[in-house]
């Protein structure tokens, strides 16, 4: 809704294309492409009262029923200072909850998942969280290749 995942999500396809691969951004809410050809995949979500958005949950459900079977889906999504270190009270995040939703339905989401920090209920983003989302894909890209 304001732009920080889609700015995670543009820092993810920029360390990939820097390691010398093809990526395609795109919002969730454009559904699952036809052409499924890729490798992997990152899907993103905002936090929003402990969960992922709608469209990120749609996506979900519909790339299990598309022809991506167990290809590695790595999740990520943007939440408040603090809620890694109080679970109880701000009972999760985006991701955590895709990646439950996403080993229910059959899909192969990849353990840990990436979280970036918003510094406001706004944001914007924390200072270094592009970099830490970058670091994520090179460690990630690394074990991929490997
Ligand atoms: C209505 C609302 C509820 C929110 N609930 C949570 C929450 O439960 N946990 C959390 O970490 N952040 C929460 N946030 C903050 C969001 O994580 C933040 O707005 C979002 O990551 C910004 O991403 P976007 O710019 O892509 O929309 C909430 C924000 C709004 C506006």
């Amino acid at each position: 809704m304001y732009g920080n995942t889609k700015m995670i999500a543009e820092a993810i396809a920029e360390q990939i294309r820097a390691e010398g691969h093809e990526v395609v951004v795109q919002s969730a809410k454009d559904g699952v492409p036809d052409k499924l050809d890729a490798d992997f995949a990152f899907l993103g979500s905002p936090t929003r009262m402990a969960k992922m958005t709608g469209p990120a949950k749609k996506f979900a459900k519909r790339l299990s029923k598309s022809a991506w079977g167990n290809r590695p889906l790595f999740l990520f999504d943007t939440i408040m200072p603090g809620v890694l270190e109080e679970k109880g009270r701000w009972g999760g995040t985006a991701a955590e909850k895709l990646s439950e939703l996403a080993k229910g339905l059959g899909l192969n989401p990849h353990s840990p998942v990436l979280h970036a920090t918003v510094t406001a209920m706004k944001g914007p983003l924390e200072k270094d969280a592009t970099i830490k989302a970058k670091a994520y894909v090179k460690e990630l890209l690394e074990t991929f290749h490997a």
